[in-house]
């Protein structure tokens, strides 16, 4: 790869990469059979700084920035995808502390993020509210010592796990998307409801939960910046979330080229290894090319935030481009290994389930179409 990193970054990616081939890629395939959350993982992974990349040094974090933290993630995903989205999900929680906290509020909320101490989810969606949050309806009622919010989540990364939810809830009945407003809820706040693990097609050893909230008290200084601000909050958030689910769609991408290579040279057919056939040879060459566009999509997206340029296009482009490719490279990788990459001895079976939701969550395909074509169209 030729993009122009950092000696620093490079030492991150191939710190990570001993990491994650050592420690994670053997037991990736037994914890997605028995749905195993990777705890011992995660504390190893907290250990190198990897759940706060993003975050100052004064709040605990690695503060290495979103270059480093897209690569890291490429290599975790390579290894598995459902330890990658814990990760990313995790930082994608601290960034409406970062960009909209008060000093108060990062002081006491990140540093237990950053430090591995728990996890952090961010509860947006509801049943009736997926691609469009701003038609959400927990609602968040004003009292004299704080608010009291009813509603319902669904698709929670990390709820039975996370310590603290960034929520997003309506504050007033008037005034559409403007009326929502966003807060912070540490696990165990009272009449917060945690439900149980969704049976999911892929990212077994992720969890994933609705929520009921019914009246459950949040104190004032709770709220993440000013009451209105919960949709600005959770789509600026989401731009830096969409820059995790096209690192985690690279490294499964790459996942699937590498394994293609591997058993095209192991397996004959006809007499021959199945990579002298040019059918086969030619989707290894697409996966490359491919995988490689979208490396450098993410790359320049990470980088353009890391500049403190605007990357909410490049971000949504970078989603887009790397979620569609990841799910491209794991059909062909499944198709070279033919009916044994539809059994579970083969990692690409793993692969083409967990590839499928990276064009669903953190904005669909067709959200990031929405995205672009206005960043394009806008005049
Ligand atoms: N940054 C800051 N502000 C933004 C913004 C951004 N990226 N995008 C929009 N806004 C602001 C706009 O400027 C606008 O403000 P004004 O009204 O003051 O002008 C306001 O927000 C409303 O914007 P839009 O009119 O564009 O909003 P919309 O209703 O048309 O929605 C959308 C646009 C792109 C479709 C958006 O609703 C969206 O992204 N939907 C997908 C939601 C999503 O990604 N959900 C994922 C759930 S989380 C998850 O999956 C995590 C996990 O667990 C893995």
């Amino acid at each position: 790869m030729s993009w122009p990193i950092t000696d620093e970054q490079r030492m991150i990616r191939l710190m990570v990469r001993e990491f994650a081939r050592k420690e994670i890629e053997p037991v990736a395939a037994e914890n997605d059979r028995e749905g195993r959350f990777p705890t011992g993982i995660l504390t190893k992974m907290a250990e190198l700084g990897l759940m706060g990349m993003m975050v100052p040094a004064r709040y605990g974090g690695a503060e290495v920035g979103a270059v480093s933290y897209s690569l890291a993630l490429q290599e975790i995903a390579y290894a598995c995808a459902s330890t990658a989205v814990i990760m990313s999900v995790t930082n994608l929680s601290c960034e409406p502390l970062l960009l909209f906290g008060s000093e108060e509020q990062k002081e006491q909320w990140l540093p237990p993020l950053a430090s591995g101490e728990g996890l952090g989810a961010f509860a947006l969606t509801e049943p009736e509210a997926g691609s469009d949050p701003g038609g959400l309806r927990t609602q968040a009622v004003k009292g004299a010592d704080g608010y009291r919010i009813s509603g319902s989540k669904v698709f929670i990364t990390n709820g039975a796990h996370a310590i603290t939810f960034v929520l997003v809830a309506r504050t007033s009945q008037e005034g559409g998307k403007k009326a929502l407003s966003a807060f912070l809820i540490p696990r165990g706040a009272p009449g917060l409801d945690i439900g149980p693990e969704e049976e999911k097609m892929g990212l077994h050893a992720s969890s994933t939960v609705p929520l009921t909230l019914e009246d459950c008290s949040v104190p004032l200084e709770h709220r993440i910046g000013q009451e209105g601000d919960g949709f600005r909050i959770a789509m600026a958030a989401l731009d830096g979330g969409r820059i995790g689910i096209a690192s985690q769609a690279t490294g499964i991408g790459q996942a699937c080229l590498d394994e293609s290579v591997r058993y095209s040279k192991e397996r004959k057919q006809f007499n021959r290894f199945l990579s002298s056939f040019q059918a086969i040879s030619w989707m290894i060459a697409d996966m490359a090319t491919e995988v490689e566009a979208a490396r450098l999509l993410t790359l320049q997206a990470a980088s353009q935030k890391d500049l403190g340029q605007p990357f909410t296009r490049v971000a949504s482009i970078a989603k887009l481009y790397a979620s569609e490719m990841a799910n491209r490279a794991a059909y062909s990788a499944l198709q070279v290994h033919g009916g044994y990459g539809y059994t579970r001895h083969y990692k690409v079976e793993r692969l083409y389930r967990d590839a499928r939701v990276t064009t669903l969550y953190e904005g669909t395909s067709e959200v990031q179409r929405i995205v672009i074509s206005r960043e394009e169209l806008r005049g």
